[in-house]
């Protein structure tokens, strides 16, 4: 069965085809988001110009046409509204067109369950760890839900971390510019916040940017890092003993940093659990995650009437029940 995903939650617009399981093309379109954060409005007009062809440029990778497409499925939130709005009707619009069965998906679920897949793992302890997300699931056995053990009371790590390569003044501010400069930092003092499971970036983040006044960036870099990277995997590591797990991922934007990696790589060594995270092309936002979460819907016969094919901005991981 091959289906479609796409996904357009925030700045890639993602195309993804997967048949049975095998990854057949995920390409993407980035909107280039500079020094001044993400505009909603002007990321979706992005969305609106690249659709058309990304979804052209992975049939052709995937060497299939589109007729042969068995389903869609798209991202129904959590994200930006406009944008998810491009990626909704660019699926209705296959859906209808190759009378196809349509699945709206979960951008949370995706992000694990493709970890899962690729990394060959059962039933880990998750780390979500993205712009808008950091939480510690696990999955109910009994409701197929996933359980927040834990998660930020604020900001997601990720926005945490862009906040902080945009005060750096960079002229394109990534995450990774904040990873390169921390090789070069030693250790001075910022506020670390964990209550109990749940933890807390934006205390932190405030007092970095105001360090960078007076102390060197590679030193903020550094040590925002290792804080912020300290409270997660406490917490994780909590996670691990509450839940008895013996797998634990990382997945989403920020899992692609390997500082982060390596420390969750000790946490899950030192209580006998085995980590992993996805290659770095399905931990950035992806078409593929979202064909795969379809794909398993699709199988267990679980679609949505076109009519009900909806957005949800703030759409929690823990309303959803998985199917494999
Ligand atoms: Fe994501």
């Amino acid at each position: 069965m091959a289906v479609i995903g796409i996904e357009s939650s925030a700045h890639t617009f993602g195309v993804g085809i997967i048949e049975n399981g095998k990854v057949l093309a995920n390409v993407k379109s980035m909107y280039k988001i500079g020094n001044k954060g993400m505009i909603p409005i002007e990321v979706s007009e992005h969305h609106i110009q690249n659709a058309g062809s990304t979804i052209k440029l992975a049939l052709e990778t995937a060497r299939i046409k589109a007729r042969d497409l068995e389903g869609v499925g798209y991202t129904k939130g959590p994200g930006l509204g406009p944008c998810l709005q491009v990626g909704q009707l660019s699926a209705k619009t296959l859906a209808h067109r190759l009378k196809i069965p349509i699945v709206p998906v979960n951008h949370g679920v995706a992000h694990v369950e493709i970890t899962k897949h690729t990394q060959k793992m059962k039933d880990p302890l998750a780390l979500y760890v993205s712009g808008g997300n950091s939480q510690i699931l696990v999955l109910d056995e009994n409701t197929r839900k996933y359980k927040i053990m834990g998660e930020t009371f604020d900001m997601g790590i990720g926005n945490a971390i862009d906040n902080l390569a945009r005060s750096l003044g960079l002229e394109h501010a990534w995450g990774s510019d904040v990873e390169r400069l921390a090789k070069e930092g030693s250790y001075i003092e910022m506020p670390y916040t964990v209550k109990g499971m749940d933890f807390s970036f934006t205390g932190l983040l405030t007092n970095a940017v105001k360090k960078l006044e007076t102390e060197k960036k590679e030193d903020v870099c550094y040590s925002f890092q290792e804080t912020a990277f300290s409270m997660l995997c406490e917490a994780t590591e909590r996670g691990l003993l509450l839940s008895n797990k013996n797998e634990l991922c990382a997945c989403g934007g920020v899992a692609q940093n390997t500082k982060l990696a390596k420390m969750l790589e000790e946490v899950a060594s030192e209580n006998g659990a085995r980590f992993a995270r996805a290659p770095n092309e399905f931990n950035a936002d992806n078409g593929a995650m979202i064909a795969l979460v379809a794909e398993n819907n699709i199988k267990n016969k679980k679609y949505e009437k076109l009519e009900n094919c909806d957005i949800k901005q703030k759409y929690r991981i823990d309303e959803v029940v998985v199917y494999e």
